[in-house]
């Protein structure tokens, strides 16, 4: 008891309206796909303001925080939100996506490959435990919306 158990934890990435937009979809499901993850909830959403202020609480005093819900909010394009679920997820799915400032990401993460620009930077990924089961509950809180699916497991199990 008290163990978290990092082989099944999950975690909320999204596919930002910029992402969408340019046509990275695909390639952005298919890096968590191929590396070995599963996919357990997916759906294209344009968030109301309500949502997107809530995902983004933790920044409300921060200056860039009205242009963040503003962009995620607009409906130029929707936010593509998706559960992805398998060992160390939560972390993983954080190093696959790179540091938030392209600056920083290295050039073979997510946003090292494909972003210059810190308020245009194609995706989100919890940050922490705590975060995916508050954002997981916040974008896939209605029930059947998170999939529970049997993986031929021998690829994950070890
Ligand atoms: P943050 O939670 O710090 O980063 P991450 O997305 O890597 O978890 O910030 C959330 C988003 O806010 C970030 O992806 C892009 C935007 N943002 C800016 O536009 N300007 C900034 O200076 C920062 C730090 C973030």
């Amino acid at each position: 008891a008290g163990i978290k158990n990092t082989a099944s934890e999950r975690t909320f990435i999204a596919v930002k309206p910029d992402g969408v937009q340019r046509g990275l979809v695909g390639k952005i499901v298919s890096r968590f796909e191929e590396r070995g993850y599963k996919l357990v909830a997916i759906k294209a959403v344009v968030p109301s303001r309500a949502l997107a202020e809530e995902h983004y609480a933790d920044l409300r005093a921060r200056p860039f925080f009205r242009g963040l819900v503003e962009y995620m909010t607009n409906g130029k394009a929707p936010v593509v939100a998706m559960v992805w679920e398998g060992k160390d997820v939560v972390r993983q799915g954080r190093a696959m996506i790179g540091a938030t400032n392209p600056l920083e990401s290295s050039p073979g993460s997510i946003r090292g490959q494909y972003c210059v620009s810190v308020g245009r930077n194609i995706i989100h990924g919890s940050d922490s435990f705590e975060s995916a089961t508050k954002e997981i509950q916040l974008w896939f809180g209605k029930p059947g919306e998170v999939i529970d699916w049997e993986p031929a497991n021998w690829v994950w199990t070890m």
